[in-house]
């Protein structure tokens, strides 16, 4: 049975959510195994528009079960609103139906206010985070003093994890003005959320497994996208966690040899949100009408995303980095009524041209890109459900795209809404 991973392929906002929830209808499971409740999956079903941040896109289909992997930083507190959310749309959520590793770490409320404070102490450290907490919880996964699911089921360890976690915290609060963390406070609410979170937790990487054995397929949601990969994005503006295909296996705790097709998501043209290199960024009429037309205002936090011409080369390198096996192309509706399209095949720099995008921030930074030029169509493609519905002009950029990035497509989406796609290669029948 073939497992399926799904990765943004640019700088997220790629239309994960909504290829997953279309996906979700083959798969049994669904698992998210990396960021957080940084990530904003919007789904748009029988007219109802979901906004998922922490649950994975599975959920809204019923009879699946939907994965909270090890890889993934929680806010339970974060995930109790959600669930209250989404069950308020209709949606059942129950322990039958969503499960949380048991080894998954906790971001806790200091994590949100150390995020923030960093992001307004200067412009030179300024990331344009989320302001969730993403970053310092992984900064204390890695320094080993997380609080994890288990951590919660027995109090005189939550009491160690909580003491150790503060030295560490409270001397650096003190050093950035902040007042020291109430410790009986915290762990109060700790044990308050405790049996609600406990209520989900469960071995997941043994679950996966006899999943597995028993013939089930299992679809991974990434979030964020590949070019905000803490080891291969535009470090330092990047999130705080591996993004590409090789982390839903260390995320979740199946082999690498149980991923069958990676499905890269991949946005007819290019945004961003927050700081940080940009070589195809329009800050012209062209760039605030793809803004306009493909509504590109973060889900999660509401910011306006950055727009450009799509990126050939940073796509062509991030299918490498993925090891994409096939591409859904999202939103090329939004091309519609553009006399001109441009795309980006390299960048001039120093009196060269690379096919890929350096590693120093600097040489990023001085990044030309090169263009070539393709006729767009007049008519919409809005909607559109098989490529008899597409301008030969449309298809033609489809075609040129697949050249470039050296990926072909395997689904095409036309709108926000489900329905509104067109499968050219199933990837679960690989
Ligand atoms: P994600 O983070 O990758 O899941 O993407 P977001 O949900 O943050 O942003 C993608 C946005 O584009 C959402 O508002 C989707 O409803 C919308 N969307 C997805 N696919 C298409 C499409 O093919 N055309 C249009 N016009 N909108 C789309
Ligand atoms: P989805 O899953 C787009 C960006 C933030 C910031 C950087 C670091 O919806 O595609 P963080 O809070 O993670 O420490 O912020 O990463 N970022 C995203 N941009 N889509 C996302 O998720 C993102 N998640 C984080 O804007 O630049
Ligand atoms: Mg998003």
């Amino acid at each position: 049975m073939a497992n399926v991973v799904v990765v943004g392929a640019q700088w997220g906002d790629e239309g994960k959510g909504k290829i997953v929830d279309w996906l979700s209808e083959r798969a049994d499971v669904i698992a998210r195994f990396q960021g957080g409740h940084n990530a904003g999956h919007t789904l748009v079903v029988e007219g109802v528009t979901y906004k998922l941040h922490a649950l994975p896109s599975g959920v809204v289909r019923g009879g699946k079960l939907s994965v909270i992997g090890n890889g993934v930083v929680l806010d339970p507190w974060h995930l109790m609103n959600e669930i209250e959310t989404i069950r308020a749309q209709g949606v059942t959520i129950s322990p039958e139906t969503l499960m949380i590793a048991e080894n998954t770490p906790l971001i806790l409320p200091f994590h949100g206010e150390l995020d923030r404070a960093r992001e307004s102490q200067n412009s030179v450290a300024k990331i344009g985070t989320t302001g969730r907490g993403i970053g310092p919880a992984y900064e204390d996964k890695v320094g080993r003093r997380v609080i994890r699911v288990a951590d919660l089921a027995d109090d005189a360890t939550l009491e160690l994890r909580v003491d150790r976690a503060l030295v560490h915290h409270n001397a650096l609060r003190n050093g950035l003005g902040l007042t020291p963390i109430d410790r009986d406070g915290l762990l109060a609410q700790l044990r308050e959320i405790a049996p609600k979170v406990l209520e989900y937790a469960a071995p997941v990487w043994k679950v996966l497994d006899e999943k597995r054995k028993a013939g089930k397929r299992i679809l991974f949601e990434g979030a964020q996208g590949a070019l905000l990969d803490i080891d291969f994005g535009t470090y330092p503006f990047v999130t705080s966690s591996n993004v590409i295909a090789g982390q839903a296996a260390t995320g979740t705790g199946i082999g690498p040899g149980a991923i069958d097709f990676v499905l890269g998501i991949v946005k007819a043209y290019t945004t961003r949100v927050g700081e940080g290199p940009f070589p195809t960024e329009l800050l012209d009429e062209d760039g605030q009408r793809l803004g306009e037309r493909g509504h590109e205002f973060g889900t999660t936090t509401g910011r306006k995303r950055r727009c450009g011409w799509f990126d050939a080369t940073l796509v062509r390198q991030t299918c490498v980095t993925s090891g994409v096996t096939g591409i859904a192309l999202t939103k090329l509706d939004v091309l519609d009524g553009f006399e001109t399209l441009k795309i980006c095949t390299g960048y001039e720099l120093d009196g060269e041209v690379l096919d890929y995008l350096p590693t120093a921030a600097d040489r990023q930074a001085r990044c030309v890109p090169v263009y070539e030029e393709m006729p767009g169509w007049s008519e919409s493609t809005e909607g559109a459900r098989s490529w008899a519905d597409l301008p030969a002009e449309a298809i033609k950029y489809v075609r040129r795209v697949e050249e470039l990035i050296g990926a072909p497509v395997a689904l095409l989406s036309t709108s926000p809404k489900r329905e509104d796609t067109i499968l050219v290669r199933d990837p679960f029948a690989d």
